[in-house]
């Protein structure tokens, strides 16, 4: 698929997306959630990639949210419809990929940009980050999962005081808060990304889908995680990777797994 909105460049087995609307900050119009629905679904059946990187063009932002001119003449349906497509095309599916997802918010990541963030499995950010669900400043609240997940990362309290106020929170306190697990300078945010890509790497892509699946199934009220955790932990004893993981630790050699 030709992409018009994003930059998608691999290295061996790490692979980054890149939102490239820059002079729009980046915000999320219908087209891009589209076309970052299609990246995240090839790059996850891409047996060689083992981790994707997101993030978005430029210095200065992330993303900035959802694009404003694409709903601001939308009915009560159309709301609610662009709430639905968007959480099931995009944040409910980034969050259930089985390959992890490392968000480099580079700068600005508000409304639909911090809930993309937080769909991610897991946020690193540049001292210049800037977050914020500035949603109800708009007459509206947030629609991509932001309600859920900003309490699931930071707490109850916290999460009612930033949708309630609609402010914006700086990286030192996005750390503080636990939103994102760490912060750095600009310049070296996508090398520490990359760290942990290769250290996610190293270990079992199946048993890594495992543990994905089991960690969401807690936050998923129909779903009983530790039944979930036991069933996962059960399917590994049937993989390859299992046998080729307690095999080379017995031999006293790095794993080298099939992903299978
Ligand atoms: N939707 C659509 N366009 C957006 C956008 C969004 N969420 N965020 C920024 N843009 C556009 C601006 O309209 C502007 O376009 P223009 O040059 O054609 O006028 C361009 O991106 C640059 O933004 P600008 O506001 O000029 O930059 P700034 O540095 O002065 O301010 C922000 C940066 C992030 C504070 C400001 O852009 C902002 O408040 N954006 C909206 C954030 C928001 O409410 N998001 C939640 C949406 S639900």
């Amino acid at each position: 698929m030709k992409y018009e909105n994003l930059l998608i460049t691999t290295d061996k087995e790490v692979a980054i997306i890149t939102i490239n609307r820059p002079t729009k900050l980046n915000a999320l119009n219908k087209a891009t959630i589209e076309e970052l629905h299609y990246a995240f679904k090839d790059l996850g059946k891409d047996k060689k990639v083992k981790v994707i990187i997101l993030t978005g063009s430029g210095e200065k932002a992330f993303v900035a949210g959802a694009d404003i001119s694409e709903f601001a003449n939308f009915s009560e349906k159309e709301g609610a419809k662009l709430a639905a497509k968007g959480q099931k095309r995009l944040f409910n599916f980034i969050e259930n990929l089985s390959t992890p997802v490392i968000a480099a918010v580079n700068g600005f990541a508000l409304g639909g940009g911090l809930e993309l963030a937080m769909a991610c499995h897991f946020r690193v950010a540049s001292h210049n980050a800037r977050m914020g669900l500035p949603e109800v400043s708009l007459g509206v609240i947030p629609g991509y999962g932001g309600t859920q997940r900003l309490p699931q990362l930071i707490g109850r309290g916290r999460a009612m005081e930033m949708i309630l106020t609609a402010s914006m929170i700086d990286a030192a306190k996005a750390l503080e808060f636990g939103l994102v697990n760490y912060v750095v300078e600009q310049e070296h945010l996508m090398d520490l990304c990359q760290k942990f890509a290769g250290k996610i790497s190293n270990n079992s892509p199946v048993a890594i889908s495992y543990a994905i699946k089991a960690i969401n199934a807690g936050f998923n009220n129909s779903i009983n995680g530790y039944e979930t955790e036991i069933e996962a932990f059960g399917s590994c004893f049937g993989t390859s990777d299992f046998k080729e993981g307690t095999t080379a630790f017995l031999e006293k050699r790095r794993a080298n797994f099939p992903g299978a």
